[in-house]
């Protein structure tokens, strides 16, 4: 038996002002339909179909650039005019899927989560229901469809503006995902009718029709008390960016993870973090970063896409896409620029850049330096102010420096070239041809001390002076 879901993802929402679909608006930096999808993913469910309407290109767009372990698709809701309605957009998916049960969720409800989904499923399959609506109880229930429940399940939902002042008073609600036998869907789907206070096709009219054929409706109230929130406008939606960041925050508080203050302190869905490693204020961490333990990451470092080892002491660091091993020590203002290797105890002062280049173990770039496409050897010192000159304007070209070189203060290494194995360059040279292990390398102009020059000076200036005013 095959199992299958839907997202509806038709919505404007207008009241985000923006030219998106509502649920490619971000939540911790990653599209809410994203969440969606990973919780999918985590819960093994791997045949997707997304409906799309406003702005659909978007979302073609966005899928076709996912690397999804799922299999996605997508079909169009050419009008908006209701959730039932935008199921019936899939009615070719759900026949090609006809033998399983179909998981519909809301496309702009990131809080959905892999558990709850399977622990519906379970409930779904235990009772032998037609559908199975995942639930919430929550302390104010407006705008929501709320849930009828009779002795042995539910007997429909009523949605809010259609409600009677006994049912507004109900707080179980209807979070918008559910679990329907897809052969019963089919079977009422197209029996809905858009008579109601909106006048849309309800996708919940499907649970009275079903009851009423003989079918079993019943609900799952999930443990997760976020997972109906969604956003209708920014306020919400930083609400939503509020409720994420604190309770990551909270996982790793759990795990060990010490924050000195959370102020500005953002940390993504796909980051994990070692125990003993310690956060201060204004740290972001985002996509796919691994941080070891008992590091320590001082106030305002920016970490995307980068693999951090054990006891690394990051201060005012943005490092992209990089990897950065045990006990390294970095910053403070130090960018590391994609596909940056720093090696084993290598130590990077104040401002430098580095960028697509390997730093070797124990190497020290103490400050002002600017290290692009190079291959530095292990225990290499840099002076104050080196630039590796990779780019004439056309083309880049590498640097490759030798185990124990000493590159003297303010060098300019002219790429392509190499430094060999524990070689020098002098201070202040331009380097612009191979220097061979153990040499030293001086390119820079001849000193040239002229004694007694500005008595010299001084003296013409005098004379021409006093000629003037006779
Ligand atoms: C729906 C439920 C309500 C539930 C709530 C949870 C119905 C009739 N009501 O109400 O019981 O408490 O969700 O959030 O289903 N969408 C489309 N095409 C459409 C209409 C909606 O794709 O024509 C998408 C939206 O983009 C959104 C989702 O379906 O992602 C839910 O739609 P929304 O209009 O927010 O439903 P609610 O009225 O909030
Ligand atoms: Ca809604």
């Amino acid at each position: 038996m095959e199992n299958n879901v839907i997202i509806l993802a038709g919505g404007q929402g207008k009241r985000m002002k923006t030219d998106k679909p509502k649920v490619l608006c971000n939540v911790l930096g990653e599209p809410m339909l994203e969440w969606v999808l990973t919780a999918c993913e985590n819960a093994q469910l791997d045949k997707i179909c997304v409906v799309k309407g406003f702005a659909a290109e978007k979302i073609d767009e966005y899928v076709d650039n996912r690397e999804s372990k799922a299999d996605i698709a997508t079909v169009l809701q050419a009008e908006r005019l209701g959730t039932g309605h935008a199921v019936m957009q899939a009615k070719d998916f759900l026949e090609a899927h006809k033998d399983g049960n179909t998981l519909i969720l809301c496309g702009d409800a990131p809080f959905i989560d892999a558990e709850t989904i399977s622990g519906a499923l379970e409930l779904h399959k235990q009772k032998g229901c037609s559908v199975t609506v995942v639930t919430s109880r929550v302390e104010n229930p407006t705008g929501y469809g709320r849930i009828i429940r009779t002795d042995d399940g539910i007997s429909g939902i009523v949605e809010h503006k259609d409600c009677n002042p006994y049912q507004l008073a109900i707080t179980e609600i209807n979070s918008g995902c559910y679990w329907f036998r897809t052969a019963d869907l089919l079977d009422v789907l197209f029996d809905i009718k858009p008579e109601n206070a909106q006048g849309e096709y309800y996708l919940t009219d499907c649970i009275e029709l079903l009851i009423s054929k003989g079918k079993l409706a019943d609900a799952y109230i999930s443990r997760n008390p976020n997972v109906a929130l969604g956003a209708n406008d920014r306020r919400g939606l930083l609400m939503l960016n509020d409720i994420a960041r604190q309770e990551i925050i909270g996982k790793f508080l759990d795990d060990g993870i010490e924050f000195t203050c959370t102020d500005g302190v953002s940390i993504g869905n796909n980051v994990t973090i070692g125990a003993g490693t310690v956060i201060h204020p204004g740290v972001i961490l985002r996509g796919n970063t691994t941080i070891g333990e008992n590091c320590i990451l001082g106030n305002n470092c920016i970490i995307e896409n980068t693999t951090v080892g054990n006891c690394v002491n990051l201060n005012n660091v943005q490092a992209y896409e990089s990897v950065i091993e045990d006990n390294v020590k970095i910053g403070p203002y130090v960018q590391l620029r994609p596909n940056s290797h720093i090696k084993r105890g290598a130590k990077i002062g104040d401002f430098v850049e580095i960028k697509n280049s390997t730093i070797g173990e124990g190497t020290a770039v103490a400050h002002l330096t600017y290290i692009g496409d190079s291959d530095v050897g292990a225990n290499v010192n840099f002076g104050c102010g080196v630039v590796t000159v990779n780019y004439d304007g056309d083309k880049k070209f590498r640097t490759v420096i030798g185990d124990n070189a000493f590159i003297g203060c303010n060098t300019n290494l002219i790429a392509p070239v190499s430094v060999g194995k524990g070689a020098y360059t002098a201070a202040g040279s331009t380097i612009t041809r191979d220097v061979p292990d153990n040499a030293l390398a001086i390119e820079r102009g001849q000193a040239a001390i002229k004694e007694g020059y500005a008595e010299r000076k001084l003296k013409a200036r005098t004379e021409k002076f006093e000629n003037s005013r006779k």
